[in-house]
């Protein structure tokens, strides 16, 4: 066996430890199917009343979105969470403005306008409602953002 031959040999043993190690146990969070099976459709849940923002719970996290934005049409022509969240139109609409952070590409250069990795609000910003964790865990957020 040349030098290749064993490396390529060692990588198909790592890859056999690698699979044969998955745990069985794991399970994704839509639940179990197997492939040729419909799986669990999700409860949709039911929209929240206009209210205010939930406090964030953690510093980078995208705020939740507090009012309904059903029908809020975002494509190449427009963006209706513009009409009242760009810097031009926050005043007259009472929204909070994007921050400086939406005029970023990706290479840290700030453009004059929202940067296209900015633009599908929803990508990141949801409606937000009180659900349970999908994952029990004991996560606190720091004290400087906790509500009082
Ligand atoms: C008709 C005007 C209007 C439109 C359109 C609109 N919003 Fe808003 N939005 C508001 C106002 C007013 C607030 C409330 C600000 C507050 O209560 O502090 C708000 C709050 C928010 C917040 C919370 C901001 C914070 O202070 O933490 C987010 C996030 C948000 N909107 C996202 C969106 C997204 C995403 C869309 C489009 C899908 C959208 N909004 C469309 C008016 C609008
Ligand atoms: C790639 C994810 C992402 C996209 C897409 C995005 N945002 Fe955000 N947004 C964030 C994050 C993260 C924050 C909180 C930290 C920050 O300001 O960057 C935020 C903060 C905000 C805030 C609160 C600003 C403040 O001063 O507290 C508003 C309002 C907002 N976004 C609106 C929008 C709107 C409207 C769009 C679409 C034009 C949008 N965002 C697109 C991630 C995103």
């Amino acid at each position: 066996m040349n030098r290749s031959e064993i490396c390529a040999l060692a990588a198909a043993m790592l890859l056999l430890v690698t699979v044969s190690s998955a745990d069985d146990n794991v399970q994704s969070l839509r639940g179990d199917s197997s492939l040729d099976a419909d799986a669990q459709t999700p409860i949709i849940k039911r929209w929240e009343p206009d209210q205010d923002v939930m406090a964030r719970d953690f510093v980078q996290q995208p705020p939740l979105v507090p009012h309904s934005i059903d029908g809020y049409k975002i494509d190449k022509n427009s963006n209706k969470c513009l009409t009242c969240h760009s810097w031009a139109n926050y005043r007259e609409s009472g929204a909070t403005k994007i921050s400086q952070t939406h005029f970023s590409d990706r290479d840290e250069t700030v453009l004059d306008n929202v940067a296209p990795r900015r633009y599908f609000c929803t990508q990141c910003h949801v409606p937000q409602k009180d659900t349970k964790p999908l994952v029990e865990n004991s996560f606190e957020p720091v004290k400087a953002i906790q509500e009082r």
